[in-house]
């Protein structure tokens, strides 16, 4: 990958209030770094539960699409809520089917994880939760800057819109290190052919 070249990444959320606050941060990304990537905000909300059955039988129409649609990207952004100190069934059913694809789109993908609930923390306890699950994956989970986004309904407007200066700077800082630490992360992709989890 050159310099000059726009990232294609996809956006994950949990999809399930028409007024989320983490599809806002998605937004948000999305129409700042504009000249950075493109970003495809994937809903979520069409993807069935997990069953071993229609494993063998065939994927639906939501699940083919999004593995596609990963398979085809340079990486992944996921903006999670937190509910009861964990990730929400509905994101973690969707890494849970992705990682049965036969064409591992997961497999040393990039990923930015940003968390944003109305709580205090910030959703601290859900990224770590997403951390480990993105561990049995074998995808590459960008570690350092974290943005956890603490009482966030003060922090975006009904709108959608960010109105809090240091929010958006910390946003700023976490998108363009994950786009340095792509670019330089495809660069260096030798060095993973040997970490293959599942070959
Ligand atoms: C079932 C449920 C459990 C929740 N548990 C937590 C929690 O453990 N920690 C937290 O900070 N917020 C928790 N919240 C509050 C969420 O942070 C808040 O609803 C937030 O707006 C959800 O994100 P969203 O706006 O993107 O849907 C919970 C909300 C729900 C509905």
């Amino acid at each position: 990958m050159d310099d000059g070249q726009k990232l294609h990444l996809v956006g994950l959320t949990n999809s399930c209030r028409p007024n989320s606050y983490n599809h806002m941060v998605l937004n948000h990304i999305k129409s700042n770094f504009q000249d950075l990537m493109d970003l495809h905000l994937f809903d979520i909300s069409k993807i069935p539960f997990y069953e071993d059955r229609a494993e063998t039988a065939s994927f639906s129409h939501a699940i083919t699409a999004l593995s596609e649609l990963i398979s085809q990207s340079h990486g992944l952004i996921v903006a999670s809520p937190e509910y009861n100190h964990s990730v929400p069934a509905r994101l973690k059913n969707t890494i849970d089917w992705m990682s049965r694809m036969p064409a591992k789109p997961l497999l040393r993908l990039p990923v930015m994880l940003i968390s944003a609930s109305t709580g205090l923390l910030g959703g601290v306890r859900v990224q770590y939760e997403l951390r480990r699950i993105f561990e049995a994956t074998d995808s590459r989970v960008m570690i350092k800057p974290e943005v956890f986004i603490g009482k966030v309904h003060e922090k975006f407007s009904t709108a959608g819109v960010c109105t809090d200066h240091e929010t958006s700077a910390l946003i700023k800082n976490q998108f363009e290190s994950f786009s340095d630490w792509m670019k330089n992360y495809s660069l260096n992709l030798n060095c993973f052919e040997e970490n293959v989890a599942h070959p």
